[in-house]
């Protein structure tokens, strides 16, 4: 009896392993998994990275192939109907595609190290628009290509205004800081002086025509003596 339960016990792990194995195991097998960023922001001018990666779990070969096309986001730019290819990476070696990319792409990843990384340069505003990476490594020859989302901004607009006015706030801040500062020095040291003299003296003859006021004097001295500034020496 107590047997016979641990054995089918035993027989479930084994089975729920066992299907945990096939979960873990054969679902990356199945596809390539290929990866790049959602969007990139780049000034017109520079240089734009497009960076893309797989994972499979067959060896890297000559046969591996990478393919990025292109599709703009302007209705009015002859890309922007379907996606073109722009470039064809096989046998470690990339051969471009389209005219008006051919002479400012270049492939810059590490196809050992499952990097298919592309750049552009100078990127234009024409290169705004979505970007497709497809890696093919036979036999694994099944997954979703990659995309990214280029967006082209202007370079005036992007980093000088941005930093100027970061630049610009900071120095305000620290000068209204200042300002605020010495303001409350000022104010302290009036306030001060009025309570040392004028507040005293008036204390003083206050007290004079009325009882004498030796807890007012004590209470005066010992505030100036943990200021480090004694000056009403009969009274300590
Ligand atoms: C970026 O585009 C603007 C507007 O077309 C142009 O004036 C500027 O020269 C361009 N900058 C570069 C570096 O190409
Ligand atoms: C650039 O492309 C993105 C999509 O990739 C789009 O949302 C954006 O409006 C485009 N910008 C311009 C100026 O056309």
């Amino acid at each position: 009896m107590e047997l016979g339960r641990s054995k089918t016990r035993c027989q479930r792990l084994i089975l729920a392993g066992l299907t945990l194995c096939a979960l873990f195991v054969t679902r990356p097998s199945s596809a390539i998994d290929i990866r790049a960023n959602t969007e990139v922001i780049v000034e017109n001018g520079t240089t734009g990275v497009l960076h893309c990666s797989f994972k499979s779990n067959q060896v890297v070969s000559s046969a591996t192939s990478v393919t990025w096309s292109f599709q703009s986001s302007h209705s009015d730019n002859k890309f922007s109907k379907d996606s073109y290819t722009i470039l064809y990476f096989v046998g470690g070696k990339a051969f471009p595609g389209q005219e008006e990319f051919k002479e400012r792409i270049s492939f810059i990843g590490d196809i050992n190290k499952r990097d298919v990384s592309i750049q552009l340069s100078p990127v234009q505003f024409s290169d705004n628009g979505t970007y497709f990476c497809d890696v093919k490594n036979p036999p694994d020859v099944e997954g979703t290509r990659a995309r990214t989302e280029l967006r082209v901004v202007l370079r005036e607009a992007f980093p000088q205004k941005n930093t100027a006015l970061i630049v610009g706030s900071v120095i305000g801040v620290v000068v209204l800081l200042v300002l605020i500062g010495v303001a409350a020095c000022v104010v302290a040291r009036v306030v001060r002086s009025r309570h040392d003299y004028e507040g005293c003296r008036s204390l003083d003859s206050v007290s004079s025509s009325q009882a004498p006021p030796p807890r007012k004097k004590l209470e005066s001295s010992a505030s100036e003596a943990s200021r480090g500034a004694v000056r009403r020496g009969p009274y300590r």
